[in-house]
């Protein structure tokens, strides 16, 4: 299959909408990071979602929706919670977990009695939904395993002969995929975080969890509440580890681990901050320290970046694990198998 990238304009868009209603798959741009995208009340086209990412047929999917009247087919009904936090933050970065309705595909919740659903804040999307007249069933559009794409370029690294089509609406702002929040209990719990932080929910809402994984590793036999948290994600090729303390701390110590690295043959690589001397080793930046945005916005392209240079070892400065850097955090230590050292 021959896979087009075209750039955002109404002609494309209409063309993706086509593409989507004849079932098939379109590579779509959203603030987090690029969907592979599909017509969520179309069986089979959402089975073409899996077989083209390699994703486990038990990992649930992300409805994405133009307008807040289009979700009411979808779900059962909308807690009170979930209301106040989709006023407070969609169009935006937050699915929410929703109990689905007989119209939304098994295969799409991956046999779950919930749904994710996403009201996204790029227009290029919405346009596109709209455009479809249907939902879109949207995973990230990275092969499983790999980092999220967070630009046209890297859905076409991972989809070329495998979709017809990708829209190229540049690099996604945010950079990390959607929180995942279920507002279903009393206290709504952050299953996976994102550009929408505790922080922010708990000015909503006045109380909220973290999920105990999200900065954790599973252990044998634990529970999951969302299924995404069982798969090794992000993980370069290189070996990684994480740096966190005080910043001379951190810095010195990445230095002498870089060096007894390159001493022992491997091809170390520093994921660091632009405001930090490494001396001239090899440093991919995650942007300005002050700004924990940039990191969030740069991280997986650095990951991608660390394999394409045949990188072998990984260190990485860690940031302040509050606000989108919870997120940064996740992903990062998710990279890292958790490896951790405090310095
Ligand atoms: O930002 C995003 O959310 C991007 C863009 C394309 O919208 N999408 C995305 O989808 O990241 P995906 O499939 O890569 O990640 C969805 C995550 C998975 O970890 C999945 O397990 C979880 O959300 N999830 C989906 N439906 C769920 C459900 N009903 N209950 C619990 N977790 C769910
Ligand atoms: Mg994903």
């Amino acid at each position: 299959m021959l896979t087009q990238v075209k750039p955002v304009f109404p002609e494309s868009i209409e063309e993706a909408a086509q593409l989507i209603r004849d079932g098939e798959l379109v590579g779509m741009p959203t603030e987090t990071v690029y969907g592979l995208g599909a017509n969520a009340l179309d069986e089979t086209a959402v089975r073409k979602i899996f077989a083209a990412k390699g994703r486990p047929a038990d990992n649930p999917l992300i409805v994405h929706v133009s307008c807040l009247d289009e979700i009411v087919p979808l779900v059962k009904y909308i807690p009170e919670s979930a209301k106040r936090l989709m006023e407070a933050f969609w169009p935006g970065p937050m699915t929410l977990i929703l109990p689905k309705s007989d119209a939304i595909p098994s295969v799409v919740s991956a046999g779950l009695d919930t749904v994710g659903i996403r009201l996204p804040q790029s227009e290029a999307a919405r346009a596109l939904i709209r455009a479809a007249g249907r939902p879109i069933a949207a995973p990230s559009a990275n092969r499983s395993g790999r980092p999220s794409p967070t630009t046209a370029q890297h859905v076409f690294e991972d989809m070329d002969g495998r979709i017809p089509l990708i829209l190229d609406g540049g690099a996604s702002e945010v950079g990390v995929e959607s929180s995942v929040i279920d507002a279903t209990g009393e206290v709504p719990v952050i299953l996976r975080p994102g550009g929408i932080t505790p922080e922010m929910v708990e000015r909503v809402l006045g109380d909220v969890r973290v999920d105990e994984h999200v900065m954790s590793p599973l252990a044998e036999g634990d529970v999951v509440r969302s299924p995404g948290m069982k798969y090794k994600h992000y993980a370069p090729k290189a070996k990684t580890v994480i740096f966190d303390g005080a910043a001379e701390r951190v810095i010195a110590a990445i230095c002498t681990r870089y060096d007894e690295a390159e001493a022992a043959g491997e091809r170390p690589a520093i994921l660091g901050f632009d405001e930090h001397d490494f001396g001239g080793r090899t440093r991919i930046s995650l942007g300005s320290v002050k700004r924990p945005q940039d990191a969030a916005a740069r991280l997986f392209g650095a990951l991608r970046e660390l394999d394409e240079r045949g990188e072998t070892v990984a260190l990485c400065e860690a940031v302040e694990a509050t606000g989108i850097g919870l997120a940064v955090m996740n992903r990062m230590g998710r990279a890292a198998g958790f490896d951790i050292e405090r310095v």
